[in-house]
């Protein structure tokens, strides 16, 4: 099936919403130092780009989750294929996600991270699909709430291709 990509949020729309995130985080960490935790891969490219705006210390870590499930949504049912390589007790632990779809996924994962007594723990998600929620997940920190729509670019994928694109698109399939 052929597809298209329609542009949702230009390079420069996306780069200053993250500086935003960037200021609004050192404010609220100012004094402490903060553990950005990446989920790969789509998380990877925003979390870049986050550190990059915080000015208090900041510390990365990155695991990768595989869902069961098919390519277009997620069951659920969350295997961890690549753990932290820190222990998170006592720290205080920012989740950096490229998009919260059903919830599932992330709720599992805080559920995981908050049995390792981190001093805290928040969720920072680049995207959220509010109206495909199915479990409820406290959403911290949000780049951008979007539609219904599937999403590529900035780290997201289609069947693992435009991960790369600079800005974020929506696909169109004919
Ligand atoms: P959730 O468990 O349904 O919230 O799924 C989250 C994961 O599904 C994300 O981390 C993505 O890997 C993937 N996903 C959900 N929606 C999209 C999308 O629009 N484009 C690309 N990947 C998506
Ligand atoms: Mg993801």
């Amino acid at each position: 099936m052929a597809e298209k990509i329609k542009l949702m949020f230009s390079e420069e729309e996306v780069d200053a919403r993250i500086r935003e995130l960037g200021e609004q985080i050192s404010r609220e960490y100012a004094g402490r130092q903060v553990h950005l935790i990446c989920v790969l891969k789509g998380g990877s490219f925003f979390m870049c780009e986050l550190a990059k705006r915080i000015t208090v210390p900041v510390f990365l870590d990155f695991m990768s989750v595989s869902s069961y499930g098919s390519d277009t949504t997620s069951s659920g049912v969350v295997k961890i294929v690549k753990d932290l390589d820190e222990p998170l007790k006592g720290k205080d632990v920012i989740v950096v996600e490229d998009i919260v779809d059903t919830g599932r996924t992330l709720s599992y994962l805080l559920g995981m991270l908050q049995g390792r007594e981190p001093a805290s723990l928040r969720l920072c998600t680049l995207l959220d699909k509010p109206d495909r929620r199915v479990v409820d997940v406290n959403v911290d920190y949000t780049g951008f709430q979007i539609p219904d729509e599937f999403i590529v670019g900035y780290g997201l994928d289609y069947d693992q291709k435009y991960r790369n694109l600079p800005y974020i698109g929506m696909v169109e399939f004919e």
